[in-house]
């Protein structure tokens, strides 16, 4: 099926890791082991691994070469220097601060700019960044367009901010309550879906209009870029390079997991235009990550980003990359399965709650599937769903669900070829041809914050009526 139509990859391959698929009762006893939480599983009992695309990158023949020319010099390191050359080609930002991974990037920028009580506007924050904005005292705000709530719908540009939205938070807020805007690119909490450049364009005019600084959160933006090319009129003919460095023209800076589309398994940037954030930011800088010229990085992890921030453009590479994402995406579909329309570009999100309709979303329908996925094919992959996002209100206890029950199979970049990906189609048909006798999850033991990624989880027991029943039938 996929082999079919599938498309050779851009690269051969110099460098190979074992993997093997134990059987099925050793798959059974490590998820009980797990509670039931596939982030709780040794990752060698996993066959293939979709559980993230961050981090999880093959790098190139060329990064390889740069960690060994890293230089490791505490201040004024020569890869440094690469560094910030290559943001400033790529992205366009001067001010160039060296983060370990996206994350303190985004600590650094919530806390220096966002005052209790203020509120931050994205298209959709993802976890660990509406996390960082909580703790800074403010809330995050999402304001996708409408449509990015539709699974089953087809359209270019479902990360797009709904601009009338964006309009009504700033106004009913008051200026002085938003710090700044927040764009992600791709929109990792709702399919991975691009943001259009139109769109950025009118993000970027409005905050303009109340003179509020706009951030992308950078993590997927060579992706992003991408789509633009393939779906927005007028940028056909224009490379990938020359379409990010447009798209970050919109922005004073951003924030840059760079484990994703910058080829690294390590590493992260706070960009900016701004010096006056640049100077704000340097002693946290210092503090909580190291000195300046390497932040949370090795000389030679410097050295192999600066080379994939060049790489992460490549036309041919991201034809591939996205190309392989959506002929997974058809396979599942022409199998019956229902997933998140158009595919992302790094995941295919099944729609966890098409899938599983009897297991109600107070029963985790995503990690319900996550462990079924596991089980029969020793595939991992994550639900973003109730348990990844339920929301509490803190005066009254009320819960509220997520709009978007999803489980998400991240690609890792260069790693697996259209066979493997072919087992994993296989078992998540196979799963759903079995769907219906699929049961919840409840929850054991889970921490306050970031519930999912340590959760205990069990599978619900037939309920207690359920087997009087039965018994009555029986008598
Ligand atoms: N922003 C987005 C859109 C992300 O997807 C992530 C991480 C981060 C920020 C944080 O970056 O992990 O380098 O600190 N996403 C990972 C994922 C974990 O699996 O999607 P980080």
């Amino acid at each position: 099926m996929l082999l079919e139509n599938s498309q050779p990859e851009p690269y051969r391959i110099k460098m190979v890791e074992p993997i093997r698929l134990i059987d099925r009762e050793q798959r059974q006893a490590r998820l009980a082991a797990a509670g039931y939480n596939v982030f709780r599983l040794e990752a060698d009992d996993v066959y293939i691994d979709l559980m993230t695309d961050s981090g999880t990158t093959a790098m190139s023949a060329n990064q390889w070469a740069g960690i060994m020319t890293g230089d490791e010099s505490y201040a004024g390191s020569r890869s440094f220097t690469k560094l910030t050359q290559a943001v400033r080609d790529m992205l366009g930002f001067e001010y160039v601060l060296p983060t370990h991974q996206g994350r303190p990037a985004e600590h650094f920028l919530f806390r220096t700019l966002v005052r209790p009580g203020q509120v931050v506007p994205f298209n959709a924050p993802f976890d660990s960044t509406e996390a960082h904005v909580s703790i800074a005292g403010g809330t995050a705000i999402s304001c996708v367009a409408e449509i990015g709530y539709q699974p089953s719908v087809e359209h270019p540009f479902k990360g797009d901010v709904d601009v009338q939205k964006l309009r009504n938070v700033i106004e009913g807020e008051g200026r002085d309550n938003v710090p700044l805007i927040m764009v992600s690119l791709t929109n990792n909490a709702g399919g991975g879906q691009p943001v259009s450049m139109a769109n950025l364009r009118a993000v970027k005019a409005l905050a303009d209009e109340f003179a509020i600084p706009v951030y992308f959160d950078a993590a997927r933006c060579a992706e992003n870029a991408y789509f633009i090319q393939q779906r927005e009129s007028g940028y056909a003919n224009r490379s990938v390079a020359e379409i990010l460095k447009e798209q970050f023209s919109y922005a004073e800076g951003c924030t840059f997991s760079c484990k994703k589309d910058a080829l690294v398994n390590i590493g992260g940037l706070l960009a900016t235009r701004s010096r006056a954030l640049y100077e704000q930011v340097v002693p946290l800088l210092v503090l909580h990550e190291g000195f300046v010229t390497y932040g949370g990085m090795a000389g030679r992890d410097l050295e192999a980003l600066a080379i994939g921030l060049r790489e992460m453009v490549d036309d041919r590479y991201l034809q591939h990359r996205v190309g392989q994402v959506e002929r997974l995406g058809d396979t599942l579909l022409a199998g019956g399965v229902p997933i998140l329309r158009p595919t992302g570009g790094h995941a295919v999100y099944v729609d966890a709650a098409a899938f599983l309709p009897h297991v109600p979303r107070s029963e985790f329908p995503a990690e319900a599937l996550a462990s079924e996925l596991y089980l029969e094919g020793g595939v991992r992959a994550v639900g973003l769903g109730s348990l990844a996002f339920l929301k509490e209100e803190p005066s009254t206890g009320a819960v509220s669900a997520p709009r978007l029950e999803l489980l998400r199979l991240a690609i890792p970049r260069r790693v697996y070829t259209d066979s493997h990906l072919a087992a994993v189609a296989v078992a998540l048909i196979r799963v759903y041809q079995r769907r219906d006798a699929i049961r919840g999850m409840r929850i054991v033991s889970a921490p306050p914050m970031l519930k999912h990624f340590t959760a205990v989880l069990a599978p619900i027991e037939v309920r207690d009526e359920a087997v009087a029943e039965c018994r009555e039938v029986m008598v």
